[in-house]
């Protein structure tokens, strides 16, 4: 089951808009209830600018109507597997648990499999103590 999430992250990694960087990013999420959203990374002339797969991927499953997060896959190549970024991993542990599973690819499947808890120890979690 999970080979699907990992061809619809490699679907999406297709799409990527990356001519400054040339490195093509994927990125699919899937939802209890079986929904599957996907990204790519979209890069800008002005380089701060771009975003990554994964942002793309959340922004698709927010509008999509969002729900619980049990799987995401990543993907790219030229790398033994790719983890997402410090930005994305704080990015999918807003809407995921640190139990929601973590596909690491390369370009031809699953090389890794982590949990959310795994990839983003001691994550901020906005939850204070007192009011202010
Ligand atoms: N990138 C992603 O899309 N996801 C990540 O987790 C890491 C980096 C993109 C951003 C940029 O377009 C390119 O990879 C090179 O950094």
């Amino acid at each position: 089951m999970s080979h699907d999430l990992f061809e619809a992250a490699s679907a999406a990694m297709s799409k990527a808009y990356a001519p400054y960087s040339k490195f093509p990013v994927g990125a699919a999420l899937r939802t209890q209830d079986g929904r599957i959203f996907a990204g790519c990374n979209i890069e800008v002339a002005s380089y701060p600018e771009g975003w990554c797969a994964e942002t793309t991927a959340l922004g698709h499953y927010i509008m999509g109507g969002g729900g619980k997060i049990t799987e995401i896959a990543v993907v790219a190549e030229r790398m033994a597997r790719i983890t997402p970024c410090g930005g994305c991993r704080q990015r999918l542990a807003e809407f995921s648990t640190p139990d929601t599973k973590l596909y690491l690819c390369d370009e031809t499947g699953i090389v890794q499999t982590v949990t959310m808890g795994e990839m983003l120890p001691f994550g901020f979690s906005g939850v204070v103590l007192k009011q202010a």
